[in-house]
């Protein structure tokens, strides 16, 4: 496959790897709102933020949207969007490839991006993510018009470029009803069906569709008047008289003829909304509005230089996430992607570098909390709710020789170890000794006396009691596995072991020792 070449490239494709795992170090004074809420607000360069994401989030995120610097030669007042061409390439490329491997099997990832780096952009992305996952390029729309001083021509759009991780599993998208057509349309509302919302009519006639004489009937009516269509009806006779039957259909003249008409609810049977398909043109949304629900947040002093308007990246996030799914944007700005996330009951991670994600971000997302009725709020019914947790990255998990630090808690080791063994994201229950089952073969892990025994020597060691708690711990968690596999493997990780080689051979067991045989992924 032909690639992109640029200066330092071959040491680009390396730096993911070389980024340390750091600690991330809770600043609870700006974290805000109720603490559980799973939302992650992280302060400092992304590519080692992801980094420290990766044992704990791989393989998660449904939607990562971000707007990086597009490069355009300014110094905007928050941060400089002005590296060389090569330099804005090595800068993407190993974040590209942190943020693919968070992404969930059936996860998308939108990226905002102008004339100045699209193209270049578009070829790197489909080397991380594969051609074959490119979506498409979305147009957003960015202003109405203007331009007056323009010398050659009026630039009113920039790209969003989606990828998906694997076309094959990224469902089909959806959007809800436009608003402007349900107020145009859906004018009418129905006692009987007050739960399915107002309705529109639509012909049930179609002069359109392939000839089909089943569909040619008449409808009759309760005093025996009987109604042709010109050509056919779209429904069959079954389904039309039971329309009829049902009150779902409403008999109008038109000069002088008998028209019939369904009700078309807003909601369908299932109290649904009627969905729509993302359109690659995305309208309606405008940096102006952005710029607005910056002044409105911080006033006109403090506003955030172009930031994205809240209806674009809920635009997105409609079509590409549910309620619940995790949401990431790495160049956080101003916290529009947050605040969007927020307001739609999703859960997101966002990381910022600058001193905005004190300034901006944290005040912002307070103010989301509390409910503010700004940007998309009104749309989606926003009241305020949730909470938020404020990190900044902390020293590495691993030394300069791939030893762990002293400190480690339990459940970061955990993580890292079952990362490294598994290359998932861990999310077993902190305070058991078993991380988790993978292929087959179970993990379990001694450290820091997990089992209530932190004398040295003793609760960190592998011996016929620990290996027997450990393995409670596995039949308890997954009975049906171990009846049928009752001499499953297991990988240990302990300061030592007592059992001897044979015994751990006929056992199943690996043994691996901490710290010595941790290794750090790379
Ligand atoms: C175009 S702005 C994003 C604006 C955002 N979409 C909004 O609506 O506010 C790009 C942001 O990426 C941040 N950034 C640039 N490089 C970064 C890095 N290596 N790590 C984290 N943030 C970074 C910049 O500080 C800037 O705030």
């Amino acid at each position: 496959m032909p690639t992109l070449h640029w200066l330092t490239r071959e040491e680009d494709l390396r730096a993911a790897s070389r980024v340390p795992f750091r600690l991330l170090e809770e600043a609870r004074d700006l974290s805000a709102g109720e603490p559980d809420s799973e939302n992650i607000l992280i302060q400092g360069d992304n590519l080692e933020a992801l980094k420290a994401l990766l044992p704990f989030y791989a393989g998660q995120v449904k939607c990562i949207y971000i707007d990086p610097p597009y490069n355009t030669r300014s110094a905007f007042e928050h941060y400089d969007d002005n590296l060389e061409h090569s330099k804005w390439l090595a800068m993407m490329w190993p974040r590209l490839e942190l943020l693919r491997e968070l992404l969930a099997e059936d996860g998308s990832i939108w990226v905002s991006i102008d004339d100045n780096e699209v193209h270049y952009l578009k070829v790197l992305m489909d080397e991380v993510f594969g051609r074959s996952n490119f979506l498409t390029s979305f147009i957003w729309k960015k202003s109405y018009g203007g331009g007056a001083k323009a010398k050659w021509f009026v630039g009113l759009h920039e790209e969003v470029l989606c990828f998906t991780k694997d076309m094959s599993k990224f469902p089909e998208m959806f959007l809800p009803p436009d608003p402007g057509i349900v107020r145009k349309y859906y004018k009418f509302r129905d006692e009987k069906f007050a739960d399915r919302g107002p309705y529109r009519l639509q012909p049930l006639a179609t002069t359109s569709m392939d000839d089909r004489p089943n569909l040619r009937y008449p409808i009759v009516l309760r005093n025996g008047e009987e109604i042709w269509p010109e050509k056919q009806w779209q429904w069959s006779r079954e389904r039309s008289h039971r329309a009829l039957t049902d009150g779902d259909l409403v008999i109008s003249s038109r000069k002088g003829k008998k028209v019939v008409s369904y009700k078309q609810y807003l909601r369908d049977e299932r109290g649904e909304e009627r969905q729509r398909k993302p359109q690659t043109i995305i309208e309606g949304h405008y940096t102006q509005h952005g710029t607005y629900e910056s002044m409105r947040l911080f006033g006109l002093q403090n506003k955030f230089s172009f930031p994205k308007p809240e209806g674009l990246v809920s635009y997105i996030l409609e079509a590409t996430t549910k309620l619940g799914d995790l949401v990431l944007d790495s160049f956080l700005g101003s916290g529009t992607t947050a605040a969007v996330a927020h307001k739609m009951g999703r859960r997101w991670i966002g990381v910022e570098m600058g001193e905005h994600a004190v300034t901006h971000c944290v005040p912002r997302l307070n103010k989301v909390i509390e409910g503010e009725p700004g940007g998309i709020s009104k749309s989606v019914g926003w009241q305020g709710g949730g909470g938020f947790r404020f990190y900044r990255l902390g020293p590495p998990v691993f030394d300069a020789e791939g030893r762990i630090q002293r400190d480690i808690r339990f459940p970061v080791l955990a993580a890292h170890l079952w990362f490294s063994e598994t290359d998932r994201a861990w999310n077993g229950a902190d305070g058991s000794p078993f991380l988790g089952l993978h292929d087959g073969r179970a993990y379990g892990l001694l450290y820091n006396g997990i089992l209530g025994d932190k004398r040295p020597g003793s609760g960190n060691v592998l011996t016929r009691a620990t290996l027997g708690a450990i393995r409670e711990k596995v039949a308890q968690a997954h009975p049906g596995f171990v009846r049928d596999n009752p001499d499953y493997l297991l990988t240990i990780y302990a300061e030592q072991s007592r059992l001897t080689p044979s015994t751990l051979e006929q056992a199943g067991i690996t043994f691996k020792q901490t710290p010595y045989d941790v290794k750090v992924r790379m």
